[in-house]
């Protein structure tokens, strides 16, 4: 099929290939097949037309915005204290990839803590099958495995917690439960240990609330999977018991560069940023499927805006339940706008809870076929829908992108991102918003805050009051002002 594709690519005229994909591979075609010189001409040419296109310039801003990140420390002044041995609570899913990351690309020792050895079990082998996957393909020595392995190590009590500089929370989403880690951390490790949760909807001044040593704590929100999501959210507290130091700040920001990731500093409220402007979007989606447009459209619409995957997959992917958890907590801080869809209890009640549970909005386990993802069509039942779908695809992703700009110019209206760059970088490396379009920000600026709010203005009309554009967006219309 991939040869096939590539001899249809080699029919077209050369004035037809728009794909920087193609494009490359024209000039190596020509090179061979006409002469080397030939083969310089066309790349020079190529490279002129791609390197002045919209894409290109977004690209560049983002590896300058990155290169600039790189440099920062959170906080001015202040210079982050070393970190030699890491504890993490908790082997699941998030603590055994935060285990990896800290030990392969910090190499810095980890020492997990699980309720269970069954825990412990499940965080070393995460990192035994993502190193024996390298070893197979000879990316790496099995004597370089063993030594990155013998780097994490575990416990079911707080043994070799004395000298941590640093603890990653990650035990199950339970306010009670965190509270009493911070204690149990306190009790068992140094004075100077922080405490980092990776929470994703609980707020961190909470968590901090009954801790001896709240400048000592902060949040250290990562990305599933987090051996390939690059962002990290880091969120200091500023509570009634007191707020994260700076240095706290300053060192933990320097702790997650090394394990590879892209910190950005956000304020301590419901979802933080990266969630709070998806959730929106996630909602929009589900109103889609409810108004009846079928699964694979609605996310075969939004990939072909450029997202790695569509809604209704990465909801499959996160879980269900985990998504389910979140929109409340948001709705009860950030109002109704955050309200989902009440339908979708129903998928909670049918054991439908992604990917994990093998049932979803496609077909996982024995029922899938090999190749391409199949939907689950028993969901229409289970939700007495008919897919007829009446909206276009770019309906569709309108609508969805829409409502995630309009989160995002609040996010950055009301401080929670320190700038409309962090902003960027955080939809980018956290959602995997299009890099191509640099971000929802330069998104904004490219088609203009009025069009869009006006767009916004007429849903709201049309559909409701969640859709209403939020004041900052109007008052850029208004003002005819941009965020670069
Ligand atoms: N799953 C995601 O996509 C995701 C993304 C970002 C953040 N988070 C957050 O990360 C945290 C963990 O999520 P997860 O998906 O890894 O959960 P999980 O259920 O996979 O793992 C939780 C682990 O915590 C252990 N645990 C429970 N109580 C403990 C205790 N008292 N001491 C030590 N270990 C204990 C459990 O045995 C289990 O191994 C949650 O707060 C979640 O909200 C999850």
């Amino acid at each position: 099929m991939f040869i096939s594709k590539l001899q249809n690519l080699f029919c077209l005229k050369r004035k037809e290939i728009t794909k920087p994909p193609v494009k490359i591979i024209d000039c190596v075609k020509t090179g061979v097949e006409e002469s080397p010189a030939k083969g310089y001409q066309i790349e020079a040419e190529h490279f002129a037309e791609l390197v002045m296109s919209p894409e290109s310039a977004q690209l560049r801003n983002l590896f300058f915005a990155t290169t600039e990140m790189k440099k920062e420390q959170g906080v001015a002044d202040v210079l982050p204290e070393k970190i030699s041995k890491v504890g993490i609570l908790g082997g699941g899913l998030m603590g055994g990839g935060i285990a990896f990351v800290t030990a392969t690309k910090a190499s810095i020792p980890v020492r997990i803590k699980d309720i269970s050895h069954e825990g412990i079990r499940h965080a070393l082998k995460y990192s035994f099958d993502l190193l024996n996957a390298k070893v197979k393909r000879r990316f790496i020595r099995k004597s370089e495995m063993q030594k990155q392995m013998s780097m994490i190590t575990g416990c079911v009590d707080y043994s070799g917690y004395k000298n941590v500089d640093i603890v990653v929370e990650a035990v199950f989403e339970n306010l009670e439960l965190k509270q009493n880690m911070v204690l149990e951390i306190e009790k068992n490790t140094k004075e100077s240990t922080i405490f980092a949760s990776n929470t994703s909807s609980l707020p961190i001044g909470n968590i901090a609330a009954k801790a001896a040593r709240p400048e000592n704590v902060i949040g250290l929100h990562y990305f599933s999977p987090v051996d390939k999501m690059p962002l990290v959210e880091i969120i200091p507290h500023d509570s009634a018991v007191g707020k994260t130091s700076d240095q706290t700040i300053s060192t933990t920001v320097a702790f997650a560069k090394k394990q590879g990731k892209t910190p950005i500093v956000v304020k301590d409220k419901a979802g933080f940023y990266v969630n709070r402007i998806l959730a929106p979007y996630m909602n929009e989606a589900a109103l889609l499927l409810l108004g009846g447009e079928p699964i694979d459209k609605v996310d075969n619409a939004l990939v072909n805006f450029g997202f790695p995957v569509g809604p209704m997959q990465l909801l499959d992917e996160v879980g269900i339940d985990v998504g389910a958890k979140i929109g409340p907590i948001l709705q009860a801080d950030l109002g109704e706008r955050f309200a989902a869809p009440s339908a979708f209890s129903k998928l909670l009640d049918d054991g439908r809870l992604g990917k994990k549970a093998n049932k979803g909005f496609y077909l996982y386990g024995k029922q899938a076929k090999k190749g391409k993802k199949q939907v689950d069509d028993s969901i229409y039942t289970l939700l007495n829908l008919k897919p007829l779908g009446s909206l276009s695809n770019d309906q569709i992703a309108k609508r969805c992108l829409y409502m995630m700009l309009n989160e995002a110019a609040r996010c950055v209206d009301e401080g929670i991102v320190r700038n409309a760059r962090d902003a960027d970088i955080g939809a980018i490396f956290g959602i995997g918003f299009p890099p191509f379009l640099g971000g929802p920000l330069r998104y904004i600026d490219k088609i203009g805050a009025q069009s869009i709010v006006a767009q916004l203005a007429q849903w709201s009309e049309q559909y409701g009051e969640r859709y209403t554009p939020c004041e900052a967006l109007v008052s850029m219309a208004e003002n005819g002002t941009k965020y670069y």
